[in-house]
């Protein structure tokens, strides 16, 4: 293996009881984002999703489908790579919770955390969730609409009372609240972090993780009678697919402990609350960061099926297009905020920041210099201060972003982009080479060379969030594929001058309703 430093990023594995929405769309394409900004940082990355498939709820899913469960799952989680794909994500693995390597990975975790003295057979007597897969204290339940028993989440409850193995989550409690606090940051944003501490402060019961009244999942070694809490068995995910039990192995050594796990803001809990103390039971290390973004509502509504606005991210690609998808998720909302999806807004962000911005820029000072400068990228002359002011501006672009990137505030990290991009139109319409070209060719020819090398850093910058797009814009630039890489960005890697260029085409179309 390569001695880069590693990186490796998961997302939650999905639920097989559903298909895929928006929600699932978000936080793979963060995680995509994520990826690919830092193999382009020369990290060695590994990207992993996939699907949850076990659980009292797919098992009832799969039965009101008339399927047997593994037919059911097969089905469903194909959905999930078709997304994957579709949605031009570069995960590295996708992970299956009913692979063999997976059942392999959550008995050794049990043992391990057996012989460690953390779990107990007992009785479980409380208030179940299967849609949340959750147990609820009586205290957190809420009233329904006709006086029923639910859960914080509205879903129905169901009293359970069966023998249960008990994980000591009690015993934890000093040091999780030690791992909120460590640096850097081990649960972000703060609010989040804040919320989860503030849950442990409040007393830690222990946790029942196995089940009597089902099937569809992984048995508890040594007494097949139960299987294993279903969340467990998802959160071991992370580790199979670094290649655990094999903690000696190659894989596990470089890759864990995992650098992010990206959570919506609803599974921040197990997370950053079991997950880590299931880890230092077993004496392994939690991983560096649980990042938890937040929800998407549609036009102001909160998103459900029963009012049937479930966005569908196939059918807005097929709309508005791919990168113009990617970009708007990833733009628009400070990165762990909720937001709202409107088609106003991801119209105004296609037209006004992908074409009217950096379309045009690159469209008008390319056409130009097809044009006016034999075909081929001009030779600049001697630079004006104006000329510098961009060109440092795009040089020191990359520590800004960076340090965004650091804790994971993608959409700051495409403003500061927007920002130069918006100042190189500035500096474009200022200079106007169109009016030069007759008096001054070689004051044109240096506007448009300074320019259309922003926009070749810009085309290298943007390729983690519109890759199809990028790709374009560096094509038309001629640049070579190995030279691509954040390593080529800042001034000692210029365009080459003299290199003939075709008549470009326009990489942001502007959608027209
Ligand atoms: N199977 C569990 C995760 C196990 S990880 C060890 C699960 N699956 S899920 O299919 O329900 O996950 C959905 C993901 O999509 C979560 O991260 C959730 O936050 C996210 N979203 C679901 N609806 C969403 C929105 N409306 N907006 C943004 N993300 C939302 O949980």
């Amino acid at each position: 293996m390569s001695a880069k430093p590693s990186f490796y990023i998961t997302t939650p594995i999905y639920y097989v009881n559903d298909i895929p929405h928006i929600g699932h769309a978000y936080t793979t394409l963060a995680c995509d984002f994520l990826a690919r900004f830092k193999r382009l940082d020369g990290f060695d990355v590994m990207f992993l999703t996939g699907t949850d498939e076990h659980g009292q709820k797919v098992e009832k899913s799969a039965a009101a489908a008339g399927k047997t469960p593994i037919e059911f799952c097969n089905q469903v989680s194909q959905r999930f790579r078709d997304l994957a794909e579709f949605m031009n994500f570069s995960n590295d693995d996708f992970i299956r919770t009913t692979e063999e390597r997976h059942k392999i990975a959550c008995q050794d975790l049990w043992v391990k955390l057996e012989e460690n003295g953390h779990i107990y057979l007992d009785k479980y007597a409380g208030w179940y969730s299967v849609r949340d897969e959750a147990f609820f204290g009586e205290n957190e339940l809420i009233e329904g609409e006709n006086g029923e028993k639910l859960a914080p989440t509205g879903a129905p409850i169901e009293w359970v009372e069966e023998e249960s193995y008990f994980f000591r989550l009690s015993a934890f409690e000093e040091k999780l609240l030690e791992f909120y606090e460590s640096l850097p940051p081990t649960v972000l944003p703060n609010s989040r972090k804040n919320e989860v501490k503030s849950f442990v402060e409040g007393g830690l019961r222990d946790l029942s993780v196995s089940r009597t009244s089902f099937n569809w999942g992984v048995p508890v070694p040594g007494n097949d009678k139960h299987i294993m809490y279903v969340w467990i068995d998802a959160l071991t995910n992370y580790m199979t697919a670094a290649g655990y039990p094999d903690r000696d192995g190659e894989k596990f050594k470089k890759f864990w402990p995992a650098d992010i796990h990206m959570v919506g803001k609803d599974i921040l809990r197990f997370h950053a609350l079991y997950w880590p103390a299931f880890l230092m039971g077993a004496g392994i290390e939690p991983a560096k960061r649980v990042f938890a973004h937040g929800w998407w509502t549609n036009e102001g509504q909160k998103i459900s099926k029963s009012l049937g606005n479930v966005i569908d991210p196939f059918q807005i690609v097929e709309e508005f297009g791919l990168d113009q998808v990617r970009y708007f998720l990833m733009r628009e909302v400070p990165f762990g905020n909720d937001g709202d999806f409107s088609r106003q807004s991801m119209i105004n962000r296609i037209n006004s920041d992908l074409a009217n911005d950096l379309g045009n820029l690159a469209q008008r000072s390319l056409s130009m210099i097809f044009k006016n400068c034999d075909g081929a990228m001009p030779s600049p002359g001697d630079l004006s201060d104006a000329d510098n002011a961009i060109l440092d501006a795009v040089d020191a672009l990359l520590p800004k972003i960076r340090e965004h990137i650091d804790i994971q505030a993608i959409n700051k990290s495409l403003e500061v982009i927007w920002k130069v991009v918006s100042d190189a139109n500035g500096y474009f319409a200022g200079e106007e080479p169109w009016s030069l070209k007759k008096t001054d060719p070689a004051r044109t020819a240096t506007v448009l060379y300074v320019t259309a090398e922003v926009i070749r850093q810009i085309g290298i910058l943007i390729q983690p969030i519109m890759p199809h797009s990028a790709e374009k814009l560096l094509d038309q630039l001629k640049i070579p594929s190995d030279e691509r890489g954040f390593g080529q960005l800042g001034g000692s890697h210029r365009l080459k001058s003299g290199m003939p260029m075709d008549k470009p085409e326009g990489v942001f179309p502007r959608f027209v309703e």
